[in-house]
């Protein structure tokens, strides 16, 4: 029924049919670790993976499983699974595909918590990441070894608001026969459906504008269900007799829904990066009103960055959505309703005029966030991305002029006056 439905109906009513038991119109929280089993026999069936229930919250919660219902609906997945935050869900995707020695190849414009995730943590896995600048089709080719088990990418990157051109990445990840993993945070589905370009699984922090108000932090894996895990004889975790669910192959017994039935039967169960039911309600709440939210949010952040852009006191703006940006024409092509609402400028004075600058501001909040119904501001090369050498910084575009800004969703001239102000104080 609800594949007739626009995006606004979906983000209000999928996944959310009212209550059975009481008949309450929003969904509940379900503050309960476990189930109880209808005898003896239900409980094997349960254990068995032979009929689908409720167990007991590390795997699965009825309000964490409406919001998977939704962002699935809303992605276009056939299956999604929940997790703590969106660098959990980040491990949670690659760990049915990578095993010691194995390499994911990612793009060089990511948030920089993920550049650290991938270059540092991740080697503890024994799994490795190679790094390539996504626009150079040639260059990702070269990049694939026969150890390469995942391509990864940010759709709208932060913290330059960069573009990826996902039908271009999606077409040579295809040829290769990997799956391609989008983190889909700063677009939502309202501004790319990456699914529908041809990636495999997309990822959220649900964290930034899909809860939308700064009050959880949250992940999720999306699958396509459209990956041929068999053929290539890979990705053994759901091809082959998986060890870890006494044998169970996850490819033949659940199809399509192989990789979401893993990353709860395995990766919930064995990692523990659980959503927690609060987490899960918040954030239905706010997907309610996401399209609405994003509207106003790439229609500030166009006005913010043109603005910006004219004056004498900023250096650059990296605003996709701006015509002057070498991203412009793939933003207008693969993202044609706005090009997102984060994005950085370059202040004239260096280092210190953007800390003064961060440091002047009123109404935007100085946080390490993004995706808030408020405008935020951070500089990123002291903050989130120091742990970056100076040249992944400039590759990921945090120099030390540079300042980020998520623009929220107030009125764009208060938003405009605070900066103006900011501007005279921090470059007089
Ligand atoms: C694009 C992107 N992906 C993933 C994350 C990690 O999300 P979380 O903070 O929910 O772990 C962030 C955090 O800022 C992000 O910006």
């Amino acid at each position: 029924m609800s594949e007739k439905w626009g995006f606004d109906t979906t983000a209000i009513h999928a996944g959310s049919a009212p209550d059975p038991a009481t008949g309450a119109r929003q969904v509940p929280i379900y503050q309960t670790t476990a189930y109880v089993f209808q005898d003896a026999a239900h409980a094997a069936r349960l254990f068995g993976l032979r009929e689908v229930g409720y167990i007991y919250s590390r795997l699965t919660n009825p309000t964490v499983a409406a919001l998977q219902a939704r962002v699935a609906e809303l992605e276009g997945g056939a299956g999604a699974v929940c997790c703590s935050s969106g660098h959990a869900a980040q491990i949670m995707a690659l760990f049915p595909l990578m095993g010691p020695g194995k390499n994911v190849i990612a793009s060089t414009r990511l948030y920089g918590g993920t550049i650290t995730q991938f270059s540092q943590t991740i080697k503890r896995f024994g799994w490795s990441c190679k790094f390539v600048d996504l626009d150079d089709l040639d260059a990702l080719r070269a990049a694939v070894d026969d150890d390469t088990r995942a391509i990864f990418c940010e759709s709208i990157s932060n913290p330059g608001g960069y573009v990826t051109d996902i039908p271009a990445v999606a077409k040579v990840a295809d040829q290769v026969g990997l799956p391609l993993i989008v983190d889909n945070t700063l677009a939502t589905p309202w501004l790319c459906k990456p699914i529908e370009m041809g990636a495999t699984l997309v990822v959220h922090s649900l964290t930034k504008y899909m809860t939308g108000n700064g009050t959880v932090t949250g992940g999720v894996i999306v699958d396509s269900g459209k990956f041929d895990w068999s053929a290539s004889g890979k990705f053994p975790s759901l091809s082959e007799p998986e060890p870890a669910y006494h044998g169970l192959k996850f490819h033949d017994t659940f199809g399509a829904l192989a990789y979401t039935f893993h990353g709860i039967a395995i990766g919930l169960r064995d990692l523990g990066m659980t959503m927690n039911p609060q987490a899960a309600h918040y954030t239905l709440m706010g997907i309610e009103t996401l399209g609405l939210r994003m509207e106003r949010h790439v229609g500030n952040a166009q006005k913010v960055a043109e603005w910006l852009e004219a004056d004498p006191r900023v250096t650059s703006v990296t605003y996709a959505g701006l015509a002057s940006s070498p991203w412009n024409a793939t933003a207008r092509r693969v993202y044609p309703k706005g090009a997102g609402a984060l994005f950085t400028f370059a202040i004239k004075g260096g280092y210190d005029a953007a800390v003064k600058l961060v440091d002047n501001l009123k109404l935007f909040s100085h946080v390490a966030n993004l995706g808030d119904s408020r405008s935020l501001v951070i500089h990123s090369a002291s903050t989130t991305h120091s742990q970056l050498t100076d040249e992944q910084k400039i590759a990921a575009g945090a120099g030390p002029d540079v300042v980020r800004l998520s623009i929220g969703i107030e009125d764009a001239a208060d938003i405009i006056a605070d900066l103006d102000q900011a501007l005279a104080a921090s470059t007089a």
